[in-house]
């Protein structure tokens, strides 16, 4: 893998207009669920990420045909014949799992290795396979391989799970959509990501209640057939362009976003000084004032504030004059911008779950890692607000996540280049 860098020239403001393309969060699990029916499906504003590419390239190894066609992406599942995932490809990315539910669906046999992009902490993944076993799967671990089996017909559970785990909801929702019986997610996962599985799934013939709410429904149908369907909008990226005008004191229209989803974000945006006006689906963000510290943020399952946009938010709260206080309640290693951000010249303590930003000192530009995905975008808003150049290394993790992120910055005023 090369280290590609960013070379950013902060201290320019982020304004104009901007497209948010669709949700990788989404967009995953969707292509997982189309090697469900045996036929065609075509998944529109699926953004061109490496996770979606990754996705793609595990699709064709078990035989479905992937092609994109635009903003689409377009999946024959009718070939599909193989039921193992190599663990090259399995340690590829952590979302991977989710194939676990698809292929026992269809095929009713699974092989693959635990799922690697571990950065973020142990990220364990029982719950996925209690809930599996309890819809009726025999699964048997060794030497970190799981062998699955799941009986032809499942006949419908009551599945409680212990967190809202959003992988386990999705797993356990593919698993269970093809059968005979009623199957009920307690405690289910409530992200709008899941929201529009369940939309591309019914789309598809699935009979599915209640995505959205703590109580997911599967009413198991005989078979499911090709459908087309548009991803929703990446309320993470829309999130970090927020962050981008609101670090740079700037002002942004975002176009193609969904504010019904963004609630939770949008008011830690305003509490920390922002204008932010939705409207249809555009949202409107202004940044003119000096930003505010915000005494405690807490990350927390949807409908509260979201793990993912906690670094960008962090980053944001360098600019803040006084103390902030975070709390991440979700992913452990979710402070690893911190250290990073310190090398820019930000006063940020972080012990366990807790960081404490104090905010308003001048930022200068240095040498950066990105250590992660959403870090990274840390990085580059921290970088933008910076003087003189910062350099973030490791670009590979934020092409994960954002489709061109220096080209999208560079239309908004910034200077950013890539090499
Ligand atoms: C998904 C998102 C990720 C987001 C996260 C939380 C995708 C591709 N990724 O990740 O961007 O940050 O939701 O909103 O959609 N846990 C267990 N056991 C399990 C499963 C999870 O203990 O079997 C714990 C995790 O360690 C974590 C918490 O549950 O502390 C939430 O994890 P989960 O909701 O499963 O996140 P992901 O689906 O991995």
């Amino acid at each position: 893998m090369t280290n590609t860098k960013l070379y950013i020239e902060g201290g320019r403001k982020i304004s104009g207009e901007i497209r948010v393309h669709g949700a990788k969060n989404s967009a995953l699990p969707i292509l997982a669920a189309t090697l469900l029916n045996p036929s065609v499906s075509v998944i529109e504003n699926c953004p061109a990420l490496s996770d979606v590419y990754a996705s793609c390239r595990i699709l064709s190894s078990l035989g479905c045909r992937c092609r994109r066609v635009g903003d689409a992406v377009e999946i024959d599942a009718s070939d599909l014949s193989g039921c193992e995932i190599s663990e090259q490809m399995m340690r590829q990315m952590r979302s991977s799992i989710v194939f676990l539910g698809a292929i026992l669906g269809r095929l009713r046999r699974c092989r693959l290795s635990f799922p690697g992009g571990c950065e973020l902490g142990p990220r364990p993944i029982d719950i996925h396979i209690s809930g599996l076993t309890k819809l009726g799967a025999r699964i048997i671990e060794d030497h970190g391989v799981l062998d699955c089996a799941l009986p032809e017909t499942v006949s419908g559970a009551v599945i409680n799970l212990p967190l809202p785990s959003v992988g386990a909801t999705e797993n356990i929702m593919l698993a269970a959509v093809i059968g005979s019986g009623e199957t009920v997610i307690q405690n289910a996962a409530r992200e709008p990501e899941i929201v529009d599985l369940s939309g591309y799934l019914n789309a598809c013939g699935a009979k599915i209640a209640g995505a959205g709410t703590s109580t997911v429904v599967i009413t198991g149908v005989k078979a499911l057939h090709g459908a087309k369907y548009r991803v929703m909008p990446d309320r993470i990226v829309a999130a970090t362009y927020m962050g981008a005008a609101a670090v740079t004191g700037g002002e942004l229209i975002l176009r193609d976003v969904r504010a019904q989803d963004m609630h939770s974000t949008i008011s830690v945006f305003e509490q920390a000084g922002c204008s932010v006006y939705p409207y249809n689906d555009r949202i409107f963000i202004s940044a003119k004032k000096p930003l505010n510290a915000i005494k405690t943020l807490r990350t927390a399952p949807y409908p509260g504030f979201p793990t993912d946009c906690q670094p960008i938010v962090m980053a944001l709260l360098t600019r803040a004059k006084g103390a902030s206080v975070i709390v991440e309640n979700i992913f452990e290693n979710r402070f690893r911008a911190a250290p990073e951000l310190r090398r820019l010249g930000a006063d940020i303590k972080a012990e366990g779950r807790v960081a404490v930003i104090e905010g308003g000192k001048r930022l200068s530009g240095a040498a950066v890692v990105a250590t992660d995905l959403r870090a990274g975008a840390a990085l580059v808003l921290a970088g933008l607000s910076a003087d003189g150049t910062t350099t973030v290394s490791n670009v590979h993790y934020i092409d994960r996540g954002y489709e061109q992120l220096e080209s999208a910055l560079t239309g908004l005023g910034a200077r950013v280049r890539r090499g």
